[in-house]
């Protein structure tokens, strides 16, 4: 039983991880100064602002397509009837995860031609060999396009490493793979980020959408932008979010950049996704625990029974970390706990709506706010506790009564019915 503890190491790994308002306003400044260099292409913007070729949809697409979700380790193939006005019908889906016991489609020792062979197989369950498709393909990683169906990947994030395909034109290998398995006629004619994705399915049947973000595994946001720069025409910019770098971090956000498959880029995604919120507590717990690192994987459903924890003598931390750690705690000693966790996931929601904060002043300048509505995707947003009362409590400190203005919408089908969009369009 470890019962043995130093208050005030335990209280400083909190506040490590704790940000006031002060903080947030310069971190806010920072991003919207970066939206602005990278809008004029200044290589000093952490953006990479990708052009998406697309603006919001007019509700009238219609028609029966394939939309292919491939941005996380589980790849899903879906046909989708749009039916207009926002109205969806999912009529068959099939999903496959890319790593298990037997097989790793994500590691550097897999080629391109197998990982995308298997995604070909995967749509074929769906789509058959008989009737021609277009096919949209959401591929949530920095890609740079040339027009809506031409996406060469810049750089693999989420840890992904699989090679020959980082440079290469993605709907490319993905068009020779079906090729390969006999299904000529699916025609890739559309790739998009998920957080376009999302904000297209969003607009699709809401009004005042003008924001897609992903708060899941990997984080991400894409907003409409109307006048500048590389948006002429109008269109929905992916800031890739998640490489933003001027934060303020901590030891532990250090020690996951280090030992990442890509040091110094996505330091806002190691603060904030899912990917990462696990390992952050895990680092930070063992330093209040004074326990060597034995990279025990936390993830994100760890943290959420933590967080759902409301019993007395806080039983689930006590059973998760004696299942995950082999150690037992006292009471009080998982109260700091469950105090750690908490500021791990409230630090991602609160820099997360700070970035929300920043985009919005960038579009109606610094006078008045406007309607908008962000729609959000991904578990932590959905599922995590906390987390949305967190942003919105945020957005209060920020911006005061205006924050009424700013609805935060889950939208948990925009992978899928925001390719189906795009192909349509
Ligand atoms: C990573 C990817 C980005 C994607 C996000 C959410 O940040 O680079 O393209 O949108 O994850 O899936």
């Amino acid at each position: 039983m470890i019962t043995i503890y130093n208050e005030s190491k335990l209280q400083n790994i909190i506040d490590s991880f704790t940000i006031d308002k002060i903080e947030l306003e310069k971190i806010a400044a920072a991003f919207r100064r970066d939206i602005v260099l990278g809008l004029e292409g200044d290589s000093l913007s952490s953006f990479k602002m990708l052009q998406s070729y697309l603006a919001l949809p007019t509700r009238t697409e219609k028609g029966q397509f394939i939309a292919l979700d491939f941005g996380g380790t589980n790849v899903r193939a879906l046909l989708i009837e749009l039916l207009g006005d926002g109205k969806v019908n999912v009529i068959k889906k099939a999903t496959k995860q890319l790593v298990t016991a037997d097989y790793n489609y994500i590691s550097a020792s897999t080629t391109a031609e197998s990982l995308f062979d298997f995604i070909a197989n995967l749509i074929l369950e769906v789509a058959g060999t008989d009737k021609e498709y277009l096919l949209g393909h959401t591929f949530s990683f920095p890609s740079m396009q040339t027009d809506l169906n031409n996406a060469r990947l810049i750089t693999w994030t989420k840890e992904f490493a699989t090679t020959g395909v980082e440079g290469e034109v993605v709907n490319e290998l993905l068009k020779a793979a079906l090729e390969r398995c006999g299904a000529s006629n699916i025609k890739p004619v559309a790739v998009i980020n998920d957080t376009v994705a999302t904000l297209l399915a969003a607009a699709y049947k809401r009004d005042h959408t003008d924001i897609g973000s992903i708060c899941g595994t990997g984080h991400n946001t894409a907003y409409l932008e109307s006048y500048h720069g590389l948006a002429k025409p109008r269109m929905i910019l992916n800031l890739e979010s998640g490489n933003f770098d001027k934060l303020f971090t901590n030891p532990y956000d250090k020690m996951i950049d280090e030992r990442s498959e890509k040091p110094g880029e996505q330091r806002m995604e190691k603060m904030v996704s899912g990917k990462y919120l696990g390992v952050l507590f895990y680092l930070a717990i063992c330093d209040a625990l004074e326990l060597a690192d034995k990279a025990v994987d936390f993830d994100g459903a760890d943290l959420s029974v933590i967080l759902s924890d409301q019993s007395q003598n806080l039983k689930a931390v006590h059973q998760l970390i004696k299942a995950k750690m082999a150690i037992e705690l006292d009471e009080e000693m998982c109260v700091w706990i469950k105090a750690i966790a908490e500021s791990v996931v409230i630090r991602s929601a609160r820099l997360i709506a700070t970035s929300y904060i920043a985009i919005i002043w960038h579009i109606d300048g610094n006078e008045f706010i406007n309607e908008h509505t962000i729609a959000i995707d991904g578990s932590l947003f959905e599922k995590m506790p906390l987390y949305k009362e967190a942003m919105q409590k945020t957005m209060y400190e920020m911006i005061g009564e205006d924050a009424q203005k700013v609805h935060l919408m889950l939208e948990n089908s925009g992978s899928g019915v925001g390719a189906a969009i795009a192909a349509a369009i």
